[in-house]
């Protein structure tokens, strides 16, 4: 496709994530509309080819892909308050951090105005927007996404998790809770460490080597917790007992908090006490685990 050719894109707002964002679209040659509530964030931009709307309503009317990575939801619902009557007709893609409900509000209060809605993610830094580290994830219209991936993917590679309007944001948050997890976790060996000597720029480096081993271990561990299958693991609910309750004696040893491993040794002595301490570790999943309506969405190809 030529430059010509490339879609019109619209990104309200210039933070540091829809600066990225325009900025992205205009290395990639899309004809770029932008609107900020502070217009002089915007002067860079056009310097470098954007066009500047003086209203939402002139942003939105520019073409028919409006990107909104603005601060929240209660943004989002003000700004595009004054633009209601020109939506119809056009894709709204939601990247504010919104709840998966917030996400369903917005899409049906853009379908009552016409507009097909895309909600996003963004799983990326301002810095690695349009770079192989980031990625973003949406849900929403499937026939928005499948018209405009091709822009959409100017952005970041782009995983679709169907027509639910929240499941991109279940699953953001899904994936912050891993990440809170091991960065939790990385906090409390630092604390453990430095009394020692060992600082936590020291240790870093370490604990990255480390994680990228666990991180090859995770398609063993979904297997196993998807196919509830724990009797061929070979690292136990009575081996890694026994090492939380080191790690926690120590802790508690050196006066330092053991908050971030309580909770998983009780999860552990629960397995162990039900029979389960020959399980494979996976299998604190059943104990995690809640009643829920069905399977969520997998990503699309
Ligand atoms: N920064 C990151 O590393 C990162 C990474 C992933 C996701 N996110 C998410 O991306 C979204 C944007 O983040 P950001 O870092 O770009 O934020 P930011 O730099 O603080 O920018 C916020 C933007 O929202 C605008 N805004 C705030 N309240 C508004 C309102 N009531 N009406 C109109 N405009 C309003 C601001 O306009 P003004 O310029 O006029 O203040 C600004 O353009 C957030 O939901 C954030 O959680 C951020």
């Amino acid at each position: 496709m030529s430059e010509r050719t490339k879609p019109h894109v619209t990104v309200l707002s210039l933070g540091r994530m829809g600066a990225a964002i325009a900025a992205a679209f205009l290395d990639s040659g899309h004809p770029t509309t932008v609107w900020n509530r502070t217009a002089a964030k915007a002067g860079a931009l056009v310097a470098r080819g954007a066009v500047r709307a003086a209203t939402v309503t002139e942003a939105v009317t520019a073409g028919p892909l409006v990107i909104a990575p603005l601060l929240d939801h209660d943004a989002v619902r003000q700004t595009l308050a004054s633009a209601t009557p020109v939506l119809h007709g056009r894709t709204l893609v939601n990247l504010a951090n919104s709840t998966p409900d917030q996400a369903r509000e917005l899409a049906a209060w853009a379908s009552g105005h016409g507009a097909d809605y895309l909600d996003g993610a963004m799983l990326a830094l301002p810095d690695t927007v349009a770079t192989p580290d980031g990625f973003f994830l949406y849900s929403g219209s499937r026939r928005a996404f499948t018209t405009h991936r091709r822009a959409l993917e100017v952005m970041a590679p782009a995983h679709y998790f169907g027509t639910d309007p929240g499941a991109a944001e279940v699953h953001d948050l899904a994936l912050l809770g891993t990440g809170y997890a091991a960065l939790t976790g990385f906090l409390h060996s630092a604390a453990l460490l430095a009394p020692a000597g060992t600082t936590p720029e020291t240790f870093a480096p370490l604990a990255a080597r480390w994680l990228h081993g666990m991180a090859e271990f995770l398609p063993e561990l979904a297997r196993e917790a998807g196919s509830a299958t724990y009797s061929d693991g070979v690292s136990t609910v009575d081996l890694n007992r026994a090492g939380v309750d080191s790690l926690i004696g120590l802790s508690r040893a050196a006066g330092v908090a053991t908050d971030v491993h309580e909770p998983l040794k009780a999860l552990l002595d629960r397995r162990s006490a039900d029979g389960h301490g020959g399980d494979s570790f996976s299998s604190v999943y059943e104990l995690l685990r809640g009643a829920h309506p069905g399977p969520w969405p997998r990503p699309e190809a």
